[in-house]
């Protein structure tokens, strides 16, 4: 019987980050829906865990105009919710030449559009727990440094940290937390997606510019779940990077 009224969403939760922060959460003892695209996968994340402590809610986030129904059936399912991690993500690597708007868009709606709304959604009356909410996005260091064939996914990750202040700002008298990570390269399907198109000589160089070695989804999923947490309840509208010492780096 599971008597822990706070559930906490975590989109991308079938891979990579968000699979681990689904975890760490539900090992934490907390509940959580789990939202990707791919049902098999979210359901090959809670395996181990028993059933009501999770719900599994399938959906597409690039779809903009389906998140109202996305937020009504998460509350009909769970009633208002604790927290939030978007941690569904798209990384393209899209040299400038080959930019167009469709492109775009599909990096934005997925990264960026579907952030906002989601937390515009959530932070509706009767659908966040009064008493104390946090709301975590996922950024990235993409926005923070020169890599070529990433201008589109970095502008997406600085169009959320853009977003974050003021909307933490705007959140704060509702008793509502926002922050953002800002990881480095963190070991998933995604970062081997470009890291597989490196060649040995550039995966060196790359690795090389990690002290502390690329990172593993927990390290994120452990600070993710601290900023879900009533433990982090002093701490809004700030961005952490996670990077393993990749900006302390010696050059
Ligand atoms: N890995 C890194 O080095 C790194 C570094 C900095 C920031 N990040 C950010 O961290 C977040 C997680 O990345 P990751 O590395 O864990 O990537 P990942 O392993 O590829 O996971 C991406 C997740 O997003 C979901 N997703 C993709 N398209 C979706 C859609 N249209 N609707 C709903 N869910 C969708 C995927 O599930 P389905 O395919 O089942 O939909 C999957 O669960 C992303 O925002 C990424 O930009 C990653």
């Amino acid at each position: 019987m599971n008597n822990d009224p706070k559930w906490y969403i975590v989109t991308g939760a079938s891979s990579g980050i968000g699979r681990s922060i689904a975890t760490t959460l539900l090992n934490r003892g907390k509940n959580v829906v789990l939202t990707s695209r791919t049902v098999s996968k979210l359901e090959d994340t809670v395996r181990d865990y028993t059933s009501d402590r999770y719900r599994i809610i399938p959906w597409d986030l690039s779809d903009l105009s389906s998140l109202n129904d996305y937020a009504k059936t998460v509350k009909s399912q769970v009633g208002a919710i604790s927290g939030l991690v978007h941690s569904a993500g798209t990384q393209k690597t899209i040299p400038l030449a080959m930019t167009t708007k469709d492109r775009i868009d599909e990096v934005f709606n997925l990264n960026s559009f579907a952030a906002m709304i989601l937390v515009s959604l959530f932070s509706k009356n009767g659908y966040f727990n009064n008493e104390g909410t946090s709301f975590v996005l996922i950024s990235s260091m993409a926005a923070h440094e020169g890599a070529v064939g990433k201008a589109i996914y970095g502008a997406s990750k600085g169009a959320i940290e853009g977003f974050m202040l003021p909307a933490a700002a705007e959140l704060v008298s509702k008793k509502i937390r926002l922050n953002a990570l800002i990881a480095g390269i963190v070991e998933t399907p995604l970062a081997e997606q470009f890291l597989s198109k490196a060649t040995e000589e550039q995966r060196k160089a790359l690795e090389k510019s990690y002290p502390l070695g690329f990172g593993e989804p927990e390290d994120i999923a452990e600070f993710a779940a601290f900023l879900l947490e009533d433990t982090s309840k002093w701490i809004t509208g700030q961005k952490f990077i996670i990077d393993g010492g990749h900006t302390v780096r010696a050059v």
